[in-house]
């Protein structure tokens, strides 16, 4: 395999697409192994490389790296393409190859399972994604696992996983906002940072991690913020911790049950049933909702405007949706807050829920999952309040 001793984040990718020709086609469900890295840490450099956060860690984590597509998997036509380009275009072991900082610190191995921006994926992909996760968590010879993912959605898979996975072992997302040809280029720093979090034995029983832009959110809180920067993903009560020239230091903990401490077990699930989304704007169109139900939405989600706000000409069709046995789940399109029930609509009267303070897309997410234990409304709303 190829490998570069360059620390230039660019070159290596540019170079790499060059030789190879690599901006054609997908690679789907390969397994490829990483840059040749020792099991022992006695190579003279680990002694000089920077502490995967613990001095006391006697061997190099293992580490499985799942590559998905995205911005990390992107190039451009030159380097002042920071946002116009292809993503999903780099394999994933060109990508881990591209860094060789890596190998220092954990044993990596690459496996390619999607090759697609993240707004493509579906139910179908987040468990097939999900299911092989939790395959490979099971191995005693792995440590974590690196998801590399768009950052258009990754919010939702993390949030998934989060609730869905048994294990204790750091599952990390990772993604990129610039493609590896670009200058300042994103992504070879925070896949070392996901491979660092990921190998660090502090990130147990944090549940399902998002790290991009030098921080570590929690998978159920954090979410994209803006369209190009860097410094996109947010977290409403701020990141979990940092990650500082090779070290993660963690500063606070996720306060919601999840992963191992949750009612889902992604080898158990099958098929999530549908669940819309309905945004909320000025004259939007009522029919809206007959057209989620007509799809075979179990439930719709309601991005309200303000705290859940429904607009008079949309109630009617949203009772009559319930009426058809369609859960109705009041959001909010603000970005942040919690939507009060019986505030801005009578749920109890309408045997409608409300969520806590999650994004309707991460809504949707919990709903889908709920329905899949029950259809019973107040138990609905316990688990919107829950998690
Ligand atoms: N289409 C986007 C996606 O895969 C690319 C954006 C990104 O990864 O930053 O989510």
């Amino acid at each position: 395999m190829a490998r570069t001793t360059t620390l230039h984040p660019v070159r290596p990718i540019a170079a790499l697409l060059l030789c190879a020709g690599l901006l054609t086609g997908a690679a789907h469900a390969q397994t490829v192994v990483a840059p040749a890295a020792p099991a022992a840490t006695t190579a003279p450099e680990a002694a000089t490389a920077p502490a995967a956060t613990a001095p006391s860690q006697v061997r190099k984590a293992n580490i499985v790296i799942v590559g998905t597509g995205g911005t990390i998997a992107g190039a451009g036509a030159s380097a002042i393409n920071t946002a116009a380009y292809q993503s999903a275009v780099v394999p994933v072991d060109k990508i881990i190859a591209s860094v060789p900082e890596i190998s220092k610190v954990a044993n990596v191995k690459g496996e390619q399972i999607f090759q697609i921006g993240s707004e493509s994926f579906n139910n179908e992909r987040l468990l097939k994604l999900g299911k092989r996760v939790s395959e490979l968590l099971k191995q005693p010879d792995v440590d974590g696992v690196v998801i590399t993912h768009g950052t258009d959605t990754i919010e939702e898979t993390a949030y998934f996983l989060n609730l869905t996975l048994k294990s204790d072992k750091p599952v990390v997302v990772v993604g990129s906002m610039r493609p590896g040809t670009a200058l300042g280029a994103d992504g070879a720093l925070n896949l070392y940072d996901a491979v660092l979090v990921a190998s660090s034995p502090e990130s147990k029983g944090k549940g399902t991690l998002v790290v991009l832009n030098d921080e570590i959110h929690t998978g159920r809180d954090v979410t994209k913020s803006n369209t190009f920067k860097t410094e996109t993903f947010r977290s409403p009560f701020g990141p979990l911790g940092y990650v500082v020239e090779g070290r993660t230091l963690y500063y606070r903990l996720p306060a919601r049950p999840h992963t191992t401490a949750t009612e889902w077990d992604i080898d158990r699930i099958d098929r999530l049933p549908e669940v819309a989304i309905v945004y909320a704007y000025g004259n939007a169109n009522p029919g809206s909702v007959d057209a989620a139900v007509r799809n075979g939405a179990k439930a719709i989600v309601y991005a309200g405007t303000g705290n859940g706000s429904v607009g008079e000409y949309m109630v009617e069709p949203l009772k009559a949706a319930r009426a058809k046995g369609v859960q109705i789940v009041r959001a909010s399109r603000t970005g942040s807050g919690v939507v009060i029930r019986n505030g801005e609509q009578p749920d109890d009267k309408y045997d409608w829920v409300v969520v806590d303070d999650q994004l309707p897309q991460k809504a949707r997410i919990l709903t889908a999952l709920a329905l899949t234990k029950t259809n019973d409304t107040r138990e609905l709303q316990k688990i919107l309040w829950k998690y």
